[in-house]
């Protein structure tokens, strides 16, 4: 039995959807599990509903987004698994975490829940993914209605992964013992600035894409997130911004046995997303 956590979320959907495929016994974890399959309810914030979602199961899918950047929400999920003996967490961090940059350390959250993860004794498998693909269907509205996009990347290149190969890479890692203790950085097959991406987005829709060099952190003040949160998100983002990512791996081909999928292969893939909001 396999725990999916974040389950109606993007990476954790598709966690869900390949597993009903493959015949994998799951649980769906939520809040509001309304239209999840095997649905639990259950939240990071709350250890009896933790307890109950760990009940019996094997592994554990672990996605937290924390509205405050802390490991909080990881460590309650190791506490209520360790008493419940699972055996293994998979954990999706985030590219570039525990990097030194301007005076401070790139997601040191997410580098804080590892650890505790690996403190734990239980086995465990690290996901370290760069930017999604799927993150252009947040300017679905914006594209409909021809209004610039913000690019808070600049001209630095990033590996953008599609979140279906970081699925498959996480129902992998869930499914087989040779992955434990193993971190993975999950990219995508090529290095893309994010004019590259509005570019080929630009002709799979067959209108324009047009971007705009802004600061993330005025979006994020006007968003009204918190300070704290402000200060760590753009931390990962300037590190992206000046560079940092700019690599490629080949997990996906050595896990998966097929290469990663294209921004342009997401972006047909999707095309009916962004046509819909016209
Ligand atoms: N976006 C990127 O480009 C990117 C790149 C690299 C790494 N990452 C990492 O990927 C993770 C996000 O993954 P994602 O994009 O798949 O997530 P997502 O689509 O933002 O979904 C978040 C999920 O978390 C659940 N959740 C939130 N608060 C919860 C709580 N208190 N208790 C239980 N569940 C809770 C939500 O479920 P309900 O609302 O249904 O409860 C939802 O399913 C983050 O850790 C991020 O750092 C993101």
């Amino acid at each position: 039995m396999i725990l999916v956590t974040g389950a109606s979320g993007t990476i954790g959907g598709h966690v869900v959807r390949l597993l009903a495929d493959r015949g994998v016994p799951f649980r769906a974890m939520s809040r509001n599990p309304v239209d999840l399959p095997n649905a639990v309810r259950a939240d990071f914030t709350d250890p009896v509903s933790l307890t109950a979602a760990v009940a019996g199961v094997d592994a554990v899918f672990l996605v937290t987004v924390p509205p405050v950047p802390s490991a909080e929400h990881d460590i309650a999920l190791v506490d209520a698994a360790t008493a419940a003996g699972v055996r293994k967490i998979v954990k999706l961090s985030a590219i570039g975490s525990g990097e030194p940059f301007e005076g401070a350390t790139v997601g040191a959250w997410h580098v804080e829940a590892e650890e505790a993860i690996a403190a734990s004794g239980l086995a465990w498998t690290v996901l370290r993914p760069p930017s999604f693909a799927s993150n252009f269907l947040r300017y679905q509205a914006m594209i409909a209605e021809g209004d610039q996009i913000p690019n808070v990347f600049g001209t630095a290149r990033q590996p953008i992964v599609d979140p279906r190969d970081v699925a498959a890479v996480a129902v992998a890692t869930l499914l087989d013992s040779t992955h434990d203790g193993r971190r993975y950085d999950v990219t995508g097959p090529e290095l893309l600035t994010f004019d590259d991406q509005a570019a080929v987005l630009e002709r799979v829709l067959g209108r324009p894409v047009r971007t705009v060099d802004v600061g993330l952190r005025p979006q994020l003040e006007a968003a009204g997130m918190p300070a704290e949160a402000i200060a760590q998100v753009s931390l990962g983002t300037s590190w992206a911004g000046a560079g940092g990512a700019e690599y490629v791996t080949e997990h996906v081909n050595r896990i998966l046995g097929r290469p990663p999928g294209t921004f342009e292969q997401w972006a047909i893939d999707h095309r009916a997303m962004f046509n819909r909001m016209r």
